[in-house]
């Protein structure tokens, strides 16, 4: 109840205004006053005093009912005005992104929330909600296309007044997009020479996605090998030689090589790589024996080849040589091909160099030499060539093709007259420079001049045997 004596001045009324809504303060005036209470019907009792300057004066009072409505002279106002917000690439629509809120001072204002400006493609929607604005996403976001969004929300009352806030919406990425290998799937060769360290490719992983989504480590699951010959650049997608190679012992790895992102949970690609060791001409021809001996009539005919003659043939004709050295190289192509060829200074043989087949290049002689120690050649066909030497040894058969000679063409030798029979008169001897039964010579008398009386006693003499 506000009652109040008009004084000198007419706005100046007072009253406690104790029978609305509890409050207490000192009412200055009506739009204080109907300030004070925002929103509510309000009804004001004033009592009116009219008081005449009469003496004594004369009072009328009369009770007034104020009835205060509200016009819309208020606009709506956001606080704040700057939101700043961030949402997930791959929320789906209906998230929720953030609320606004605008108030009006007016009574019942219905504010009506819209976005009027920065919605590119209509992503987002707002409604109102409890008073507030209420921004969703509408449509799915795409990181690649929008990043960010600078929304214009505005609320407007019933009364169209209205005021406007900036919402700022920034996409992070999702991580949407797996690694993915370029040229998958990878071959690659390395020379088996190729030091420790040695770059044999470099895998490249691409990711859609951005930042730590797109962040690729490589790493290298498994290995043809004993799991230790590469390494990979976590970072680089380097595949590097951590040992020495050797094609002769593998010729080929299988590795599996994996990219991972650095997406929460990651996503990843894998893929093969096939590396494949290059021969370098590093291993020598090598022997199938350490040497060889053979033998040879020393009648053979030169050149013959003992390929051209049948087996049959060869097993009757002891004149002909057979006589073939062989050498395998582990190494490949022509690095592993070998010919076969002499040590310099032999002219007695000739070699294959294909077959590895020895024959005679020249008439031999036994007696003059009876034995040749002679070195053959492997020689790869790799550049540069490696060479395999191995001794080999030759010897010469006999044939009786020497005959038995005496020392002196005339041989003189003295008996004494009164000898008894039997008894000895020298000795004779030729030499026969063949060997074994061809070197046994017999001796007979193929010519008794004057008499009968010298019988020989023959005897075998084997002059050399070896
Ligand atoms: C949104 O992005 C802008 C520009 O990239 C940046 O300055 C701002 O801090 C970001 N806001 C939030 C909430 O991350
Ligand atoms: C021949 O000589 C040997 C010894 O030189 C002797 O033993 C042998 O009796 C001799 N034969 C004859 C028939 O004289």
């Amino acid at each position: 109840m506000l009652v109040r004596r008009f004084g000198d001045r007419s706005t100046d009324w007072h009253g406690t205004k104790s029978d609305q809504g509890g409050l207490k303060s000192k009412v200055k005036n009506f739009v204080l006053c109907y300030f004070s209470i925002i929103n509510l019907a309000l009804n004001i009792l004033v009592q009116v005093i009219a008081e005449d300057k009469g003496t004594p004066p004369q009072l009328a009072t009369a009770s007034v009912v104020i009835t205060v409505q509200d016009v819309n002279d208020n606009d709506p106002v956001f606080n704040p005005k700057l939101y700043d917000t961030v949402v997930a690439e791959d929320s789906p629509p209906g998230t929720p992104v953030t609320s606004v809120t605008a108030t009006d001072a007016d009574e019942n204002p219905r504010l009506h929330y819209e976005i009027s400006a920065g919605n590119t493609r209509g992503r987002f929607a707002i409604t109102a909600q409890n008073g507030r604005g209420l921004i969703t996403i509408a449509q799915p976001l795409d990181y690649k296309l929008d990043k960010r969004y600078i929304l214009t929300v505005k609320a407007t009352d019933s009364g169209s007044r209205f005021d406007t806030a900036t919402v700022y919406v920034n996409v992070t990425d999702a991580n949407n997009y797996p690694p993915v290998f370029e040229n998958a799937p990878y071959s690659a060769s390395v020379f088996e020479d190729a030091p420790v360290g040695t770059t044999v490719l470099i895998v490249t992983a691409t990711d859609g996605d951005v930042g730590q989504n797109a962040h690729i480590t490589y790493s290298l699951a498994s290995n043809g090998g004993d799991g230790s010959e590469f390494t990979i650049n976590s970072q680089t997608g380097a595949i590097v030689t951590t040992k020495a190679l050797d094609r002769e012992t593998l010729s080929g790895y299988l590795l599996t090589v994996t990219a991972k992102d650095g997406g929460v949970p990651a996503l990843s690609d894998t893929t093969d790589v096939e590396i494949s060791v290059t021969d370098v001409n590093d291993n020598s021809p090598v022997f199938s024996k350490p040497s060889y001996s053979g033998t040879i009539s020393e009648d053979a005919l030169v050149g013959t080849s003992v390929l051209q003659v049948s087996q049959y043939l060869i097993f009757f004709s002891f004149l002909l040589f057979m006589f073939q050295i062989s050498a395998t190289d582990q190494d490949m192509g022509l690095n592993g091909r070998v010919r076969y060829a002499l040590a310099s200074g032999v002219d007695a043989f000739a070699i294959d160099p294909t077959t590895g087949v020895i024959r005679s290049a020249k008439q031999l002689d036994r007696e003059s030499t009876a034995y040749y120690d002679i070195v053959a050649l492997g020689i790869d066909r790799g550049t540069p060539g490696l060479t395999s030497e191995v001794p080999v040894s030759i010897r010469v058969l006999d044939i009786n093709d020497s005959p038995p000679s005496f020392d002196t063409d005339k041989i003189v030798l003295y008996v004494a007259e009164n000898s008894p029979v039997g008894s000895s008169v020298g000795e004779i001897l030729a030499h026969d420079p063949d060997e074994g039964p061809n070197a046994v010579v017999q001796y007979s008398i193929i010519g008794k001049t004057n008499t009968p009386i010298f019988n020989l006693n023959l005897s075998f003499i084997l002059n050399k045997f070896m």
